[in-house]
């Protein structure tokens, strides 16, 4: 086998945010710029030489490409096993599932999310470590540090590998395996949740269902699992094939971009349940007939109704939830006793409580909800944890939803995005909010007093880092809170999000619209941080 070795300078803007390096295609194609960053992941990592490295991604534009030019790298770097989803397609949760039960090395996972895609769209690139969950901090800091430095890359001199045909072949002493993206991962669903009782309940009619698959990568997977094994009539999977640009999408599952969802599960005609996932299969958005269930709903939800599951029918040991993601699933915790952790936004700081059994159920404001099965997060498990409570509960998804709030109270919850605000104002906001911290305590606007006002700082249980400057909060003493951070996961300047949660015990107000019920908490956030009268802007560009 040939090596090149390529004589290479370094890019300054290679720092992985809250997932993995995203950015535009164009930023992708330059010269050498995803070598760089695959070499400087190699170059931060140990010990790996023969060992196995997983390869996939959603399939966006540029996924074959980079897949091609990452499998070259491999195996001049000396990995000794590639295994590569076919077609190059792996979703999130399928990845971390392969690395965990092939106990590869690690993994790297092509993706940008639930960001568009296509020629002038974003692609993204993350490493996964061997507990199939995306790299630490101090991984990706490390990483960053080698990206600055880089002077040169290697890759072998072999013709591109076919990605299409299921197999295994000899590349260059290196044992290069095609595998089908779907079946690891239906055979792992199969074991969590009861098949036979979701068949039955779609066979009897008592569940009806949609799925938008978004264009995206959990077409294959939710047309295999819910149709295929669990006998849901043909086409309640939709947008089911993925394309390389979604359709020209957004791949996102809230109630702005699966607005195709949302028209059929507030339509006269709505099935029992309807949820729809992102670009590379972790996010799930959770409707029923006429209702959406927040993702701190749906989290507190699942925690409160583990038992009910076969996989965590004895227990759970804990939960977790990002710092923004509303208290709903704390109240559970309490309720049942369990250990309840609060972390920064980032998937990534679950995994040390997964790894350690501290938590078996984790969740995030963002759309995601997982467990201990993989390290990432994942929406068709969430979906399938629906179909599974449904058809043990025979109950429609708002009577749940209202049932729960009745047990624990709601937490009536939003959030405001402002996106693409200069860096520089997003910045001015988050220090002005820094010098307001101290003086909050004790003072009273309506209803709500100031109880506890800080920068929230983490430190992992288990580990001991500490990752600081993770977002602003403000606490109230009738459990109501707003919290302020910017994106780590935005690729146009600086997207400030605005968390708003106000806790209501009263069942008679439990219908409220949430705007409505978050007016003066809204008021109050903008007296705060005045994001309005330092970008001139009106509105939020989106609210979810
Ligand atoms: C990704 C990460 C999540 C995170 C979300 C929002 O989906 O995997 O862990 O919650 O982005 O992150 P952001 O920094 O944009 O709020
Ligand atoms: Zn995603």
């Amino acid at each position: 086998m040939t090596i090149t070795i390529t004589k290479t300078t370094p890019y300054d803007d290679q720092k992985p945010g809250t997932s993995g390096l995203r950015k535009k295609v164009s930023v992708f194609q330059q010269p050498n710029y995803l070598q760089n960053f695959v070499q400087s992941i190699f170059n931060s990592l140990d010990g790996f030489q023969g060992d196995t490295l997983v390869i996939g991604g959603d399939g966006r534009y540029f996924n074959r490409q980079a897949i091609q030019i990452i499998i070259k790298m491999a195996i001049a770097n000396g990995f000794g096993k590639l295994i590569i989803g076919q077609g190059g397609l792996l979703s999130t949760p399928a990845a971390s599932n392969i690395i965990r039960k092939y106990k590869a090395f690690g993994g790297i996972v092509l993706s940008a999310s639930h960001n568009p895609g296509g020629p002038d769209e974003d692609f993204g690139i993350k490493y996964n470590v061997g507990n199939g969950g995306p790299a630490p901090e101090k991984f990706t800091d490390a990483l960053y540090a080698n990206t600055k430095v880089i002077a040169e890359y290697r890759s072998a001199e072999v013709a591109d590998i076919d990605l299409d045909t299921l197999g295994e072949q000899q590349i260059a002493g290196v044992k290069v395996s095609i595998i089908d993206p779907v079946a690891d991962y239906a055979a792992l669903m199969a074991d969590i949740f009861d098949f036979e009782l979701i068949k039955q309940s779609i066979a009897a009619g008592l569940i009806t269902l949609k799925f938008d698959a978004m264009h995206a990568i959990t077409g294959p997977y939710a047309k295999k699992i819910l149709e295929e094994e669990l006998g849901a009539t043909p086409g309640s999977v939709f947008n089911a094939v993925p394309l390389e640009d979604f359709g020209g999408g957004h791949p996102d599952p809230n109630l702005a971009h699966a607005h195709e969802l949302a028209e059929i599960m507030f339509g006269a005609d709505a099935p029992v349940f309807g949820a729809a996932s992102d670009g590379d299969g972790d996010r799930n958005m959770i409707m029923g007939a006429n209702i959406f269930v927040t993702p701190s709903d749906s989290l507190a939800i699942m925690a409160a109704n583990a038992k009910l599951i076969p996989a965590y029918a004895k227990g759970i040991s804990g939960v977790a939830r990002s710092m923004p993601t509303s208290q709903a699933v704390d109240r559970v915790a309490d309720k049942l006793s369990l250990p309840c952790y609060e972390t920064p936004t980032g998937w990534k700081f679950f995994g040390n409580l997964l790894d350690a059994d501290k938590i078996t159920i984790c969740g995030e404001e963002s759309f995601g909800s997982g467990s201990n099965h993989v390290r990432e997060k994942d929406g068709l498990w969430a979906v399938l944890f629906w179909l599974n409570l449904i058809a043990r509960k025979r109950q429609p998804v708002a009577d749940i939803v209202r049932e729960h709030w009745q047990t624990y109270g709601r937490d009536i919850y939003c959030r405001h995005d402002y996106e693409a605000v200069d860096s520089d104002i997003a910045n001015g906001i988050l220090d002005h909010l820094r010098g307001l911290l101290n003086g909050l305590p004790g003072k009273t606007w309506g209803d709500y007093t100031v109880k506890c006002a800080d920068e929230f700082s983490y430190t992992d249980p288990v580990d001991g880092s500490v990752s600081s400057a993770q977002g602003i909060r403000i606490g109230f003493a009738n459990g109501s809170r707003i919290v302020f951070r910017l994106s780590g996961t935005g690729t146009v300047g600086a997207t400030l999000r605005i968390y708003l949660e106000r806790y209501e015990r009263d069942v008679a107000k439990h219908d409220q619209d949430a705007q409505e019920a978050l007016a003066d908490l809204i008021a109050l956030a903008e007296q705060f941080c005045e994001v309005k009268r330092r970008t001139g802007r009106n509105a939020p560009d989106v609210i979810t």
